[in-house]
């Protein structure tokens, strides 16, 4: 078992002794978490997870995956936010960057798909065609069991799926992950009798990625969850102490509040892996419903490079001074390619012959941070030794833990998000939802 993730916060521009004023104030944050942890009401569930999760309904993952692996060529994951975001993250993380277009002898599991993450028709056509004659099953998350979008998602593809194979084996098709006993999806579920996995009343949303929630569409694309929730255990070890002083996670959420306090208000993530968009995403989610309330919050802003230096790079170089940069970045990659000699050297690029890719990637990398830092962008950068199922079960308990020791240092309460309802209403009064009155 091996896990490695370096944080390295030198080039931030901020005094360690800055950092360890906060120690008081950290150690009653953590032991405030850790003393709320095993309330059912609270959403604190997520910190013993590694370890606490329910081993029997682990395996009940496993061997639907192995089903799906077996009768599916597509698994369409129906969900939203956190109930599909942390699921991708892994899954584009650890797969190929063209895995959507390997046939299934190439890619040797079931392809995964999404829907009911957004409202547009053309994409919903799109999925259908795509689907075709295929074989395929269904995943539909959902905590509450009544947020609009993935419901209507769900309409939409069981009705496909029950026309294509009758009503019985469209049945046997249907995987539901939702709360253990309310909401619309669960009394469907239990009317149909659909194999159902518990999303933990004590985990929200956006920290689910680890139980069910995320656990089964990644484990149908082959990805170990045995090892991503072992990687979660050795950061749940890792970063269990207290004492702010030997606490990388906690060091990097009270820098992140020094830096807003600073006028520092977008915090932009940064990798050079395109694998690793998706976590980017899952990342702005975490920090923004977590944090963005009350008129206060860090604004989670993302950039793929080194793609996006050749559009945001200006920027971020010169643009108005209130970012900081959190890069995340891949110590050794799965593959490397050398850059060959050429007789004719017409292009110039001689003088990297013989060096590979990464190290291009690298240096660009490298380049990048220097450049940025000078202009005004602190950075803080965060490394995994590796792109594997350990390094990223660490990464996301690693965030998950930083969120919530951010969070409670600005003020906040990370685990609600009373602002998402705002549109929900608006919405339902619009389409006229019984119960929601004409202003
Ligand atoms: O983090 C959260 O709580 C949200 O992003 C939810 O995951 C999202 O709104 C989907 O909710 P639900 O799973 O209830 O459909």
């Amino acid at each position: 078992m091996f896990m490695e993730i370096k944080i390295d916060l030198k080039n931030a521009g901020i005094d360690k002794k800055e950092i360890m004023k906060y120690k008081e104030q950290v150690e009653n944050i953590h032991k405030d978490l850790h003393r709320r942890k095993d309330d059912e009401k609270d959403f604190v569930g997520w910190l013993d997870l590694p370890t606490n999760y329910d081993k029997k309904e682990f395996k009940r993952i496993q061997t639907a995956a192995k089903r799906i692996n077996k009768d599916s060529d597509i698994l369409l994951v129906i969900g939203i936010g956190g109930s599909y975001l942390g699921a991708r993250a892994v899954i584009e993380a650890l797969s190929s960057s063209f895995y959507q277009m390997q046939t299934l002898k190439q890619r040797k599991h079931t392809l995964v798909l999404y829907a009911g993450n957004n409202l547009n028709p053309n994409y919903i056509n799109e999925l259908i065609e795509v689907i075709g004659d295929k074989d395929f099953s269904i995943n539909v998350i959902s905590k509450s069991g009544t947020t609009t979008e993935p419901a209507i998602a769900f309409r939409i593809f069981r009705e496909i799926l029950e026309n294509k194979y009758g009503i019985d084996e469209a049945r046997s098709r249907i995987y539901v992950t939702t709360d253990k006993a309310k909401g619309a999806l669960k009394t469907l579920s239990d009317e149909e009798g659909y194999e159902t996995f518990v999303i933990p009343d004590n985990i929200g949303g956006r920290f689910s990625v680890l139980t069910p929630v995320g656990l089964l569409p990644i484990a149908c694309a082959g990805i170990d969850i045995e090892k991503l929730m072992n990687g979660a255990k050795l950061a749940q070890d890792n970063y269990n102490d207290s004492n702010l002083k030997y606490n990388e996670c906690y060091q990097y959420a009270v820098l992140r509040n020094i830096l807003y306090k600073d006028n520092k208000t977008i915090e932009v993530f940064a990798n050079y892996e395109p694998k690793m968009h998706y976590m980017t995403e899952w990342l702005k989610q975490l920090y923004g419903e977590s944090e963005g309330k009350e008129q206060e919050g860090i604004f989670p802003a993302g950039i793929d490079l080194t793609t996006d230096l050749h559009s945001m790079g200006q920027y971020m170089q010169e643009g108005l001074r209130n970012l900081f940069e959190t890069v995340i970045s891949i110590d050794n990659p799965k593959s490397n390619i050398t850059i060959n000699s050429d007789d004719d050297n017409l292009d110039g690029l001689n003088y990297l012959a013989g060096k590979d890719l990464d190290y291009v990637n690298k240096k660009a990398m490298e380049g990048t941070i220097e450049a940025h830092v000078s202009g005004g962008v602190p950075n803080i950068h965060i490394s995994l030794e590796k792109l594997d199922e350990e390094n990223l079960g660490g990464l996301i308990y690693f965030f998950e833990l930083a969120t919530a020791m951010s969070g409670n240092i600005l003020g906040v309460n990370p685990f609600n998000q009373p602002g998402v309802e705002a549109y929900k209403s608006n919405m339902f009064r619009l389409l006229k939802k019984p119960g929601y009155a004409a202003k």
